[in-house]
């Protein structure tokens, strides 16, 4: 275990602790397991990992020397799919499986459509909680908060109390489960999951999701996914049907379908939409 202080030899990838609040200091960062978090952030580009996280990703970068290029294509869903659900006038977005700060986070997404949309972060990983707390929270009329809390357990997601700071549940929401339910093991009962966070949802809330697949090449997935076999969470790749399931009881956007590239509210051409081997699919579900 490595605790954030400025004099760790990593500590120059983090927030300085004078950005940080200061409960913050407290937290403990695990540096002996690769983290699935800081894994994605390297695999971005990012600067906030450690030598472990690395290694898992040039052993996932051997098998899948392109899924950097899906990853920031599953940042392009995630905003243009916070925008759509926004342009329809949802205002509170529940993102679970935050992540690591980077460009276009879900708050910045929404903002571009209503300032006034609320956004309360959910993640499992200290650094995730870190990082958010340091950069994304925000006091103003888009309120932001950051929940440390676990996917595994969705009624302590729903009850807590930074959650029910900025989500009235009597009200649409949208839930975002991006790139988080391949974590969730198959024992782990990852459609449960969805359901019980479904059936918390007020009439007109979304389900915006995208999920790894290794349809594109099984063997190749299945050896990437290898590389998160030691890692805080494992990764299950699922393929189109499984994914799809997710959805059960939500009505999926035009056109209906979960997609490698999605853009139903055809959003100006970026390079990343003629990429053809992509490692997910995402879709954007509205509860009736
Ligand atoms: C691949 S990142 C996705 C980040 C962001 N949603 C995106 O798509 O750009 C997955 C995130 O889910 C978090 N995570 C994994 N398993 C989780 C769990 N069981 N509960 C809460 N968060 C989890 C990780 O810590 C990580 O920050």
């Amino acid at each position: 275990m490595t605790s954030i202080s400025n004099s760790d030899e990593d500590a120059w990838r983090l927030p300085r602790l004078d950005e940080v609040a200061s409960e913050s200091a407290a937290v403990r960062i695990d540096t002996s397991i690769p983290h699935t978090a800081r894994i994605y952030d390297y695999l971005l580009g990012g600067k906030s990992n450690f030598a472990v996280d690395r290694a898992a990703a040039e052993h996932i970068l051997a098998a899948i020397p392109d899924l950097p290029t899906t990853l920031r294509l599953n940042r392009l869903f995630l905003q243009r799919s916070v925008r759509y659900a926004a342009r329809r006038g949802i205002r509170q977005f529940l993102d679970i499986g935050t992540g690591i700060p980077t460009g276009g986070n879900t708050h910045e997404a929404a903002h571009q459509v209503a300032p006034d949309a609320r956004v309360a972060y959910v993640d499992n990983d200290p650094i995730v909680l870190v990082h958010g707390r340091a950069l994304m929270t925000d006091d103003g009329p888009g309120r932001t908060t950051f929940t440390q809390a676990d996917l595994r357990d969705p009624k302590a997601i729903l009850t807590a109390p930074e959650v029910l700071e900025v989500i009235d549940f009597t009200e649409p929401v949208a839930v975002m489960l991006v790139a988080i339910l391949h974590f969730i093991k198959d024992e782990e009962n990852p459609a449960e999951i969805v359901a019980t966070l479904r059936d918390a949802l007020a009439p007109g809330s979304m389900l915006i999701l995208s999920h790894a697949s290794s349809d594109a090449d099984p063997a190749r997935g299945q050896a990437g996914a290898a590389g998160w076999k030691n890692a805080s969470a494992e990764m299950t790749m699922r393929g189109y049907d499984r994914v799809l399931a997710f959805f059960d009881g939500f009505e999926l956007v035009e056109p209906p379908g979960i997609r490698p590239h999605w853009n139903p509210d055809n959003e100006p051409e970026d390079a990343l939409d003629s990429v053809e081997n992509v490692w997910g699919y995402g879709g954007v579900g509205t509860l009736r």
